[in-house]
């Protein structure tokens, strides 16, 4: 039920987080695999190349599939080095950025209040955000993975004040890249505490909870079937445009 009335709200299913991937003519050959492997519907698409590249990926999907960012400041126009603003995104069209997701946590030193003000930034009316959140390996093996993520939501999303339209993604930090899942009913519950906490919160529009974590087209299948999963943000197996396209016909 809840799945039905969330595809209302928004078409994105599937995204391909490419990190720091690609290059022009890398470009080129992953849109040509890509839409010649996916028949679907392009609009429940998202790939968030490098930013140097968002213009580049915006002309090669011909304006159908959504181009994301990868990561946005939370300030405009001040001193702040090799940063990029969410007005720098929107001149460029891009209406969409992850924010918070682990590698920026972890290998930039992004802090829960730097995660706060990105997403107060990103609470636009024409803006979506892509909010990552996931437990470490520790609480994992210690069962305390639903207070993990509580405690991220409360410092970092639900005592936003401002109206925000967002995508969640849940992403296990030791899944992200090692070929290890949490099993179907470990996501489903998680997805549902998730979703339970947010539709209490008024000023949080819930576009959809994806899983992210290891996602192939071999085990995508299994969890596309699962009513609590919205969608999926792939890392490693986006890359290729063919992959990617197997992964995101799982949802058609
Ligand atoms: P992965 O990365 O699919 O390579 O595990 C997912 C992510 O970091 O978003």
């Amino acid at each position: 039920m809840l799945k039905i009335s969330l595809a209302f709200l928004s078409m994105i299913r599937t995204v391909a987080n490419w990190k720091l991937n690609g290059s022009r003519t890398f470009c080129k050959q992953w849109f040509k695999d890509f839409t010649s492997h996916f028949s679907g519907d392009l609009s429940s698409i998202a790939v968030a190349p490098p930013a140097i590249y968002i213009p580049l990926c915006t002309e090669l999907s011909a304006h159908q599939i959504n181009i994301c960012a990868q990561n946005l400041d939370s300030l405009d126009g001040e001193a702040r080095t090799g940063e990029i603003s969410l007005e720098m995104l929107q001149d460029l069209n891009c209406n969409l950025s992850i924010i918070g997701h682990s590698e920026r946590r972890h290998l930039f030193g992004e802090t829960s209040n730097m995660i706060r003000d990105k997403l107060l930034k990103a609470a636009k009316p024409d803006f979506n955000a892509i909010y990552c959140i996931g437990e470490n390996l520790a609480d994992y093996e210690a069962k305390l993975s639903f207070e993990a993520i509580t405690e991220q939501l409360n410092s970092e999303l639900l005592s936003l004040s401002k109206n925000i339209n967002l995508f969640v993604a849940y992403e296990p930090i030791w899944a992200i890249g090692s070929g290890k899942l949490p099993s179907k009913n470990e996501i489903e519950l998680m997805h549902l505490h998730i979703k339970d906490l947010l539709l209490q919160h008024k000023h949080i529009n819930l576009l959809g909870i994806f899983y992210g974590g290891s996602v192939t087209e071999h085990n995508c299948i299994e969890l596309s079937q699962s009513d609590a999963i919205d969608g999926f943000l792939v890392g490693g197996a986006s890359l290729s445009g063919k992959s990617f396209a197997k992964i995101a016909s799982s949802f058609t």
